[in-house]
């Protein structure tokens, strides 16, 4: 529950408390607007590929240890060592696709401490995430075995910082290759006789900081080297994902992409990471800074207009995907509750959930310029669809953002078409839809803390013979699912009306909405 006003906030907060005494300080006054948007049925932006709607986990704290990984001993209800409840969940949201094991871990990964005998893998310490040490139990087999539990397509992130060209290179032969060379025949005594086809790989992380502090000549260089020797081996072809950019940094891109220097052999994908960051702890936002971290998804989606304009301007740049690799609310983040969950541990609440409906609407407008999109991270980290209640607990939450997600589900493999809307403020009514066959689905985001919305909606030529809508709301943007009350912030149907071509609904503030309208 969001806690109560405190007396810096009081002032800061007048205008919301000439409403009320004692209010969440998520709460205020109302305030009502209407709100027009288009949507042109026949123009198309591009196909919203499933993976716009993928993961990522990290070797932190409570991601993969205790949080996907409870091993096979431990008394939390698992299958094979996966902590059941989140398999279940994750099954029931759909991952595309799942990113692993790194994040600056990555670079410091070296693949062969994670197979073999339990009891043979070495113990390394997590020199990222607060010196613990790991005993690797969690390695490339359990990955893919993850990957297979909750059906997502596996990405694995190479080590390029302290890793070598061979040891990659090698990584991609145990993987794929079918059977006879030495590698691949120890995959199968290692318990798999059929290659695990991982197609995904990303060649370094970040390596502009925790990566490598490189610059983008000495990175290019090294990308050119590793990928040199990263080849399809049986098959699966492989898709190769350079560092991009931190944000919209033009001189990383261009540096990079330079540094390829025309070759033949350019990545098929580029990775720029793009946190939304917040100034408060979670769960005691105030409006003013909830508003400037929301207003970051403008800026997002110039950033994912620009960098795709800056590939394109390069000599076979366009067939360069632009991948957003990590993205999400990073809020300062609460002491006592890093060292009870772990690091990165973050609330997510209805801001949260408000924060993705942002991402995942302007993915959909940009569907055209995107190729995959992987919000950081699943589990117990940062902006995540799950929380566990520490590393013995065994209660497991879905959040206001696994609801989100939930929210957008409709859209996946459809092609989104184009809306207008009146109002151009980062804070605004946010809109995208997409199209399939005689089925229309439009999602809806009001960002405000302070004013609710009447939405109508009009499709030029079409005629809508019915409709049905689910909402994500509470007027807190401080509430969250806690492990006591779990269901606080889910799904809801909602009232949207029909009259001919237009589709009206209100939207109040703090609000993600999913509409499906069939069409004649
Ligand atoms: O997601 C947490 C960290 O953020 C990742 O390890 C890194 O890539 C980024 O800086």
């Amino acid at each position: 529950m969001a806690s109560l006003i405190s007396r810096r906030q009081f002032a800061a907060d007048a205008v919301a408390l000439s409403l009320s005494t004692l209010v969440p300080r998520g709460v205020f006054g109302q305030s009502n607007s209407t709100q027009r948007v288009t949507i042109l049925t026949d123009s198309e932006i591009g196909l919203i590929r499933p993976d716009l709607h993928g993961h990522f986990a990290e070797h932190i704290s409570g991601c993969v240890y205790s949080g996907l990984w409870v091993g096979t001993k431990s008394p939390i209800p698992n299958i094979e060592g996966y902590r059941k409840q989140a398999v279940e969940y994750l099954r029931e949201l759909g991952v595309p696709v799942l990113r692993w094991p790194g994040g600056c871990f990555a670079d410091d990964y070296h693949w062969r401490d994670g197979i073999g005998p339990l009891d043979k893998r070495p113990k390394s310490v997590n020199m990222h995430w607060g010196g613990y040490t790991e005993d690797n139990s969690f390695g490339t087999h359990e990955f893919i075995g993850l990957c297979k539990q909750i059906g997502a397509e596996p990405y694995f992130a190479g080590n390029v910082g302290s890793g070598t060209p061979e040891e990659l290179r090698d990584w991609v032969e145990y993987c794929n290759y079918p059977s006879g060379s030495t590698l691949s025949d120890e995959r199968i005594a290692n318990g798999s006789r059929e290659p695990f086809a991982v197609r995904y790989w990303g060649v370094g992380n970040e390596n502009w900081g925790c990566g490598g502090q490189m610059s983008p000549e000495e990175y290019s260089a090294l990308y050119r080297r590793h990928a040199n020797f990263m080849r399809t081996l049986g098959g699966t072809e492989l898709f190769l994902i350079a560092c991009g950019p931190s944000g919209n940094d033009a001189a990383w891109s261009r540096g990079v992409m330079n540094g390829f220097g025309g070759r033949r052999r350019l990545p098929q994908g580029f990775a720029m990471h793009y946190y939304s960051r917040g100034k408060d702890n979670p769960v005691n936002f105030t409006l003013e800074h909830m508003n400037e971290q929301l207003s970051s998804f403008a800026q997002i989606e110039k950033a994912v207009t620009q960098q795709r304009a800056l590939l394109d301007g390069f000599d076979n740049g366009s067939k360069v995907n632009l991948i957003m690799d990590e993205w999400g609310v990073w809020d300062k983040l609460v002491p006592e509750e890093q060292k009870r969950y772990g690091q990165l541990f973050e609330q997510i609440t209805m801001r949260g959930a408000v924060a993705a409906g942002l991402g995942l609407n302007l993915f959909n407008r940009q569907a055209d310029k995107l190729y995959m999109c992987n919000i950081a991270q699943i589990m117990n980290c940062l902006h995540s669809v799950l929380l566990t209640d520490g590393p013995e607990g065994e209660r497991c939450v879905r959040t206001t953002t696994y609801y989100a997600y939930m929210l957008f589900k409709a859209h996946r493999s459809r092609n989104a078409v184009r809306v207008e809307t009146a109002d151009s403020d980062p804070l605004g009514l946010s809109v995208s839809a997409s199209r399939k066959d005689n089925e229309v689905v439009i999602s809806l985001v009001n960002p405000r803390g302070d004013s609710d919305l009447d939405v109508k909606c009009t499709l030029p030529g079409v005629t809508a013979k019915q409709a049905s809508a689910q909402i994500l709301h509470d007027n807190d943007f401080n509430a969250y699912n806690s492990f006591d009350n779990p269901g606080r912030v889910i799904l809801r149907d909602h009232a949207v009306t029909l009259e001919g071509s237009k589709v009206r609904l209100d939207l109040p503030r703090l609000s993600v909405a999913t509409v499906t309208l069939r069409i004649a």
